[in-house]
């Protein structure tokens, strides 16, 4: 898997759109967006126990197979721009590839688009509630693993939408989890203004007040 952030232009959504120079983005700063990333072996996908091990302690019960590419997808254009259309769920998206390629695009916190190149053996989670699209690259062919906690829901609310619910505790755990741990109260106070900044919303206080309540006594 390869990671980077993507150019502005407008060129054909299937090509790599790297800046120049390349600007390559870590899987540190990926799990600080809360997607997660695990290599697996693609050959053995029906008996792997690393993977039935991740199902396991993730609860994905739920699999099924998608096989994209022109020949086997009816509409494929019309479908692709539909996969291109930034989105979120209100579930985790978690995509493992068994062949081809694609791209799965992800905002981070400044709204940069970064770009993950997907290939044999990679298995991603997309959070619940970040901005995200795909598309497959110019080989036009992919073999997806789909996984998902019970019945899948597979639901994409377009952008805008933060005002849904899913994006605040999306925001607030990506705040939370950089907050360097400390006994200073001040720092506290510091994050909370940029909760409310951030999020103007109930849940998102709420979430505040359990994690920060220890540095304000
Ligand atoms: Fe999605």
């Amino acid at each position: 898997m390869q990671a980077w952030f993507m150019d502005d232009s407008n060129e054909d959504q299937r090509l790599p759109h790297h800046r120049n120079p390349n600007e390559p983005v870590s899987l540190d700063y990926l799990s600080e967006l809360g997607v997660l990333y695990w290599k697996l072996n693609p050959d053995n996908y029906e008996n792997d126990s690393e993977l039935g091990k991740i199902r396991e302690e993730r609860g994905y019960d739920y699999m099924d197979l998608l096989d994209l590419c022109p020949e086997k997808v009816s509409n494929y254009e019309e479908k692709l721009n539909n996969f291109f259309t930034e989105h979120i769920h209100k579930d985790e998206e978690i995509r493992y590839c068994l062949a081809g390629s694609g791209y799965f695009d992800v905002r981070d916190k400044d709204d940069r688009w970064i770009r993950i190149w997907m290939k044999p053996g990679d298995l991603i989670v997309l959070p619940a509630g970040i901005y995200h699209r795909f598309t497959l690259d110019t080989t036009n062919y992919i073999k997806l693993m789909r996984l998902f906690v019970g019945e899948p829901v597979w639901t994409p609310y377009n952008r805008p939408q933060e005002d849904h619910p899913i994006r605040a505790q999306q925001s607030t755990k990506a705040v939370v989890k950089n907050f360097p741990i400390t006994k200073s109260s001040h720092r506290g106070v510091r994050v909370f203004d940029d909760v409310i900044w951030d999020l103007n919303c109930r849940d998102a206080v709420k979430l505040r007040v359990t994690v920060f309540m220890p540095y304000e006594h």
